[in-house]
């Protein structure tokens, strides 16, 4: 469809207010079927006759706009069924394509005005065919959102009066339109407000009692008309205040007017927020009625295909943080943060948190479509941006080690999961390009010693964002990795891969060369001695082990890692046989770690490990979101050793996996499921006393090589499997 449509625009600017773009249209008798199709530069809603069609949430959705843009289509037949003079309106919005993106908040990403492309086709019972498209007779009026913006919220006033704009002009636009590729947003469930009270500042606050993304829809129903108007905000300051000073440029204000209808529920269009808490700036006097509230939660429309539960309340605290980090942060592109002016699609973030996303939820598709942008994004020498779809910010994002390497790791990550070898395929090419670029980056040809990283980001053993570990060295580690997942990812695909592997086996002498000694890393962080486990580029395992341990017991058994890395640092310790350490970490409750946030009440993942500091004072204004996801990363170490559910690379897809436990009487229990493309796989144990029971069940089609505390090690097939009571017992074997 829309082959013989042409892009349109309202005949004057309409800046910040929405315009709708509408017509009327008359079917003759005998209709079959009516079938839309549309697409916009901004955002766009359709409706007929005032009805919504379909229930997508900013569509077309976010792409690298100059190299793809999407359409979508629905089925609005019963829609028009009810005959005459049919209205057909687009209420659009600038969206991320014109509207303010990026933390220097520049507008017109990819142009300075909204543009609209729709077509209908009918097809009627005698087999004939009409098309109705946006060249012809649409005309433009104003709306009744005055302004809309995706950091800064909407103004709905329900009484404004629309006025004619005149008919739409044509537009020329050269985009390569493509059918819908990811998944759609939606309003996914509704938020309960918890708690109404004042602050000290005498602000009158309502609680959700969950951090989130989405938004408030209020119900005013026998209120009369008015002017409400709510400010969001993630946290409360250690006054008890409301606090917005971490949304930095983002307002995250809506105002909503209402007509004074009987019953009236008012919610945006074209905008979200990431909140807990909301303060009433303009409501009526009194203490409200929290019914008239509700937060509609608003992500990606994902199966949700992982579970987990443990005995431990705080381990499971951060499991549901985990999982409100992953639905605040998958809406439509996989973003830093859902509340201040970035929302964007960084690419070390979704890099890092990839493997415990595909554990939650099915994020194939969603995948997909994002690493196609990324791709679309890459410069020329095949560098990869800090950020997917690369947007015009003031200046370019950096070509960052662990960040760019996004390219490899994620595409590898979705094989894994899904088994399916045409994201190998899709990306091949992108990855290739990424590591030539890393090949030609600097001046020795197996290091890469030069560029803007943001080295080990927000690690706690620096003075600055960039952590101490040298970023050359983090560099020249991710080179080696990214080379070694390529040549995996073209042995899948049947290619020859051996100019890879020498690369990559020059890589790996040059990093042990120049960033080793006596087999361990020169420099003594953290992070460089995990990173050196986790690749394999040191050649005495057990001294750098050891040397870990030592650095974590003379921090206070506490990590220091950042963005690049803890999500290796549990696997680094667990594969060099320091599981226990592994837990020691996991259980710590005094900063920086998993459950100091958790002992502050956090209900999401903290950007940064002193978010908040003991004292209930912020470490900074600046970089401190409550709902960046990159150290929710420990979910896949919990699944993968603790429940010790790991897929094997040449089983992708879960056809062969290791099933190998870590039970530690702090858990308690566990219980974790999967529901893979083989159907569902699950792994619990117990302590029955001293024993450890174990439970696993395990799909048809999938080869299983259990291997227990013990050391009994067993391969399985399709089945049940029970160890408990010092016996090992089967059932419904495969
Ligand atoms: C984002 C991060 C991102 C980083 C780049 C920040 O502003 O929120 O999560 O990865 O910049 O270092």
């Amino acid at each position: 469809m829309l082959q013989n449509a042409v892009w349109i625009r309202s005949p004057y600017e309409t800046g910040e207010a929405c315009p709708e773009f509408y017509r009327e249209i008359s079917l003759k008798e005998g209709v079959k079927s009516v079938r839309l199709a549309a697409s916009a530069v901004g955002m766009y809603l359709a409706f007929v006759n005032g009805r919504r069609v379909g229930d997508e949430l900013f569509a077309p959705y976010w792409t690298q706009y100059e190299a793809r843009l999407q359409y979508q289509t629905y089925d609005v037949t019963t829609l028009f069924a009810v005959g005459g003079s049919v209205e057909l309106c687009f209420l659009c919005a600038q969206g991320w394509a014109v509207g303010t993106i990026g933390f220097d908040r520049l507008n017109h990403n990819f142009s300075d005005h909204i543009s609209l492309i729709y077509e209908l086709e009918v097809e009627y019972e005698d087999g004939s065919r009409e098309r109705f498209s946006s060249g012809e007779e649409t005309k433009v009026r104003t709306s009744q959102i005055l302004s809309s913006q995706i950091y800064d919220g909407e103004l709905i006033d329900r009484t404004a009066e629309k006025k004619e704009l005149g008919p739409a002009l044509p537009e020329n636009l050269t985009v390569h339109l493509i059918y819908q590729e990811g998944e759609a947003v939606r309003e996914q469930e509704a938020v309960q407000a918890v708690r109404y009270f004042v602050t000290p500042a005498g602000e009158r606050v309502i609680d959700f009692g969950q951090n989130l993304s989405g938004y408030v829809e209020i119900c005013t129903d026998g209120m009369g008309g008015g002017r409400i108007c709510l400010s969001h905000a993630e946290v409360l300051d250690r006054e008890g205040n409301f606090y917005t000073e971490n949304l930095r440029g983002a307002k995250q204000r809506m105002t909503y007017v209402f007509s004074g209808e009987e019953k009236e529920c008012l919610k945006p269009f074209f905008t979200w927020q990431g909140f807990r808490y909301v303060r009433l700036d303009e409501y009526p006097a009194g203490e409200p009625d929290l019914s008239r509230f509700r937060a509609r939660v608003v992500h990606s429309d994902m199966k949700r295909t992982g579970h987990f539960v443990c005995g431990n309340e705080k381990i499971n605290q951060l499991y549901h943080n985990v999982i409100w980090g992953q639905k605040s942060n998958y809406i439509d592109v996989p973003t830093d943060c859902p509340q201040r002016d970035e929302r964007l699609g960084w690419t070390g973030d979704a890099q890092v948190f990839v493997r415990t996303a595909a554990i939650n939820y099915d994020i194939e598709k969603f995948f997909k479509k994002w690493l196609k942008d990324l791709a679309a994004g890459q410069g020329e020498k095949g560098e990869v941006y800090g950020i997917a779809p690369n947007v015009k910010l003031a200046r370019e994002t950096n070509v960052s080690a662990a960040w760019g390497d996004a390219a490899v790791i994620c595409p590898w990550e979705i094989y894994l999961a899904y088994g399916d070898k045409e994201v190998l395929e899709a990306q091949f090419e992108s990855m290739k390009a990424w590591i030539e670029y890393m090949h030609g980056a600097g001046e020795e040809e197996y290091l890469w010693l030069s560029g803007e990283h943001y080295g080990d980001w927000l690690a706690m053993d620096g003075g600055d964002y960039v952590g101490a570990t040298s970023p050359d060295y983090i560099a020249s580690a991710f080179f080696a990795h990214s080379t070694l997942l390529f040549v995996k990812a073209g042995k899948v695909l049947g290619r020859d891969m051996s100019e890879y592997e020498r690369l990559y086996e020059n890589v790996v002498r040059t990093v042990k060369e120049r960033f080793m000694e006596k087999g361990i890393p020169v420099q003594r962080t953290q992070t460089a001695y995990v990173l050196a486990l986790h690749f394999g580029l040191c050649d005495d395992r057990k001294a750098a082990a050891d040397g870990l341990v030592r650095m974590i017991e003379e921090n206070g058994m506490r990590l220091t890692t950042g963005f690049v890395g803890t999500p290796y640092l549990l696997h680094a310790l667990t594969q060099a046989g320091r599981g226990d350490i592994a837990y020691e970490l996991l259980f710590q409750e005094k900063a920086p770690s998993w459950l100091f946030a958790i002992n502050r009440g956090a209900t999401t993942m903290w950007e940064h490990w002193d978010g908040i500091r003991k004292d209930g004072s912020f470490w900074s204004s600046d970089m401190n979101s409550y709902n960046h996801y990159a150290y929710g990363s420990v979910f896949d170490w919990i699944f993968g050793s603790c429940v010790g559910i790991r897929v094997l690379e040449d089983g992708a897809g879960y056809r062969h996996i290791s099933i190998k436990p870590l039970p530690d009487k702090r858990m308690g229990f566990v219980k974790a499921s999967l529901e893979t493309r083989l159907g569902h796989l699950e792994s619990s144990w117990y302590y029955k006393g001293e024993e450890v029971c174990f439970e696993f069940t395990v799909p048809e089609g999938c080869l299983a090589e259990i291997e227990l505390p013990d050391g009994l090690t067993q391969s399985v097939r399709g089945g049940r499997y029970v160890y408990a009571d010092r016996k090992v017992r089967w059932y419904n074997r495969g």
